[in-house]
């Protein structure tokens, strides 16, 4: 039996309720594991509030850190002992312990604690596919200049220090003056508090009126438009989340003026083969263990408050990193 959040239909922080639910025996191709800490990520709220629909009930949570207690049938990369940390679908990961497909389950090196495994499976891995494989046309080198919105939050931060060690001029826009700091001290060049200044003039303004190569817009609908003023020609628009809201349907004709390239990107689309997953992962391990990327885990709920964190993500009050502990 494992402690685990469930919902049983889609609604407000309020209809996450802690229950004791058996956890089972892993399958072909599954794992068990046993947590130590589990990431909060912004999807979560997609589909706690039905923007994303799945079936119900429904336990929430992508990304996790643990101990493997059980190896099904085929299992080669992982056995019982191993220190491990994941993003992966399907949700889950609010429990005790669950099990799932080993596919995207990697171990965790001895270097990295269970607390920043768990803050950094998804939010690293969604880093490491749009800063090194959601390239203009011609990539990036060092030197260009490239537009991340929500810079002070969970992908945010690993992102402009990401960025910062590959050498790219990351403009960081946030929701506050705080923010803002936060996402300069952590290797953004510039800074813009899109709630109080017109970041699309800014980013004129800062590229000298030629635009940015990439813009990462996790943001959605308050941002789309003013985004897409922030491309030079032939830029790409990263289209990866929706915080705001979703972007309306568009006609492929507001893209013609300035030849510009759209894509709507997902990290389960990058990490849908082992040997991608692990490819990643240990590009994102090399990093964090190198120093270049820190972990910032500046928010930390027990398990049973999990109704606080989400309350705190959706208000826009948290910054870096969100764990939960069981
Ligand atoms: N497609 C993928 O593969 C993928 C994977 C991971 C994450 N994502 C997306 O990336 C984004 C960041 O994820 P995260 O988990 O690290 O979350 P987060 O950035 O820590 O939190 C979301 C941030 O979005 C900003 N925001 C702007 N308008 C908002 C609004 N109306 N309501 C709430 N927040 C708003 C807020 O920062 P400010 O106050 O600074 O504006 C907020 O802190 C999310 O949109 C998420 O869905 C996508």
């Amino acid at each position: 039996m494992a402690l685990t959040v469930q919902i049983d239909q889609p609604g407000g922080p309020e209809v996450m309720k802690l229950v004791d639910l058996p956890v089972g025996e892993p399958g072909p191709g599954q794992v068990r594991i046993r947590h130590e800490a589990i990431g909060l990520n912004f999807i979560d709220v997609y589909q706690r509030t039905g923007l994303y629909t799945l079936p119900m009930p429904l336990t929430l949570g992508m990304e996790g850190a643990g101990v493997i207690e059980a190896v099904g049938e085929g299992v080669t990369h992982l056995k019982v002992g191993d220190r491990a940390a994941y993003a992966s679908n399907p949700p889950g990961s609010y429990s005790q312990a669950r099990v799932l497909p080993a596919l995207a389950v990697c171990r965790l090196p001895e270097s990295i604690g269970f607390d920043t495994g768990a803050a950094m499976m998804l939010k690293g891995l969604t880093a490491q596919y749009l800063l090194r494989r959601t390239l203009p046309v011609g990539g990036l080198q060092p030197g260009d200049q490239i537009l991340w919105h929500a810079a002070a939050g969970g992908v945010g931060l690993i992102a402009c220090q990401w960025a910062k060690a590959l050498g790219y001029e990351l403009i960081a826009t946030a929701g506050s003056d705080e923010k803002c700091q936060l996402a300069l001290a952590n290797g953004a060049a510039h800074a813009i508090n899109y709630r109080t200044e017109d970041f699309a003039a800014r980013v004129r303004e800062i590229t000298g009126g030629q635009g940015v190569k990439v813009v990462y817009d996790s943001v959605g609908k308050d941002t789309w438009d003013k985004s897409l003023e922030c491309l030079r020609p032939f830029g790409l628009m990263a289209s990866f989340g929706n915080a705001s809201g979703p972007v309306p349907p568009i006609s492929p004709a507001v893209l013609a003026p300035k030849s510009l390239y759209l894509t709507r990107a997902t990290l389960f689309t990058h990490i849908a083969t082992r040997e991608n997953c692990q490819a990643m992962a240990d590009d994102l391990f090399d990093v964090v263990g190198s120093g270049k990327v820190k972990i910032h885990i500046e928010q930390r709920f027990p398990l049973a408050d999990v109704q606080g964190a989400h309350r705190l993500l959706e208000a826009r009050k948290t910054t870096g990193s969100t764990i939960l502990l069981p």
